[in-house]
């Protein structure tokens, strides 16, 4: 482990009051560059837990593929499990892990539709065969086997040109919408640095946990 961290000498190694914004999305940028900057496999990749109306819960990976002042926004099949959970049920937990700094951002809020006008767009911008993909698979669903899948795949690229395949209305993105943002810093003697944001009104409350 200390092997690995020593390769890693621009990031901080701690999480002081004193260097942290009143905005937790400053210090997610921040992060968030940092994973992308040292190169870290899937540094966008973050995992997503739902619920159904009855309190089960599921999670998955899906990537970060926009972050803004809104908050964290995927992009997924409107009819999979994990759409039909949030239909049920807007509340949502995001977790993100950068093991090589030993870092970790929980995040906890309410998931909406993005605009049908900012999927299209990022829709149009991804490869042809990915979003053949995406066009085809029944996502969640149960399916004969792969070849079923190589089938759709196949049959469409031979019906469709390039500027047929537009995005499905059950193809989209989301955004949840945080209102809470916790960062944990790993340290020395598992006395690890946790601060958790708080969402109020217009502004956020930022406190202390102990690890
Ligand atoms: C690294 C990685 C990235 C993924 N990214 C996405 C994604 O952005 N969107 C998505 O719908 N599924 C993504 N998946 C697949 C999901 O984990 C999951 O299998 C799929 O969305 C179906 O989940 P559901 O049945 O709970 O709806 C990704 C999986 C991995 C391992």
């Amino acid at each position: 482990l200390k092997k690995s961290n020593s390769k890693i000498i621009s990031v901080k190694k701690y999480l002081d009051e004193k260097d942290i914004k009143d905005d937790p999305f400053i210090l997610f940028h921040v992060w968030l560059n940092d994973a992308i900057k040292e190169k870290l496999p899937e540094p966008t990749a973050m995992t997503l837990a739902t619920s159904s109306k009855e309190g089960k819960t599921f999670a998955r990976i899906v990537l970060l593929k926009k972050f803004d002042k809104r908050g964290f926004i995927f992009y997924t099949n409107y009819d999979s499990d994990k759409a039909k959970q949030i239909n049920s049920n807007p509340n949502a937990a995001l977790v993100f892990y950068w093991k090589e700094l030993e870092r970790q951002v929980r995040v906890e809020g309410i998931v909406k539709k993005i605009s049908s006008r900012e999927s299209d767009e990022y829709f149009n911008s991804r490869p042809v065969l990915s979003r053949i993909s995406s066009i085809i698979s029944p996502q969640s669903q149960v399916v004969p086997g792969r070849f079923h899948l190589e089938n759709l795949f196949n049959e469409y690229i031979k019906n469709k040109s390039e500027s047929e395949i537009k995005r499905p209305k059950n193809w989209g993105g989301y955004c949840l919408i945080p209102n809470h943002i916790e960062f944990w810093q790993g340290r020395e003697n598992r006395l690890h640095d946790r601060i958790l944001f708080t969402k109020k009104k217009s502004s956020w409350l930022i406190n202390r946990l102990a690890p």
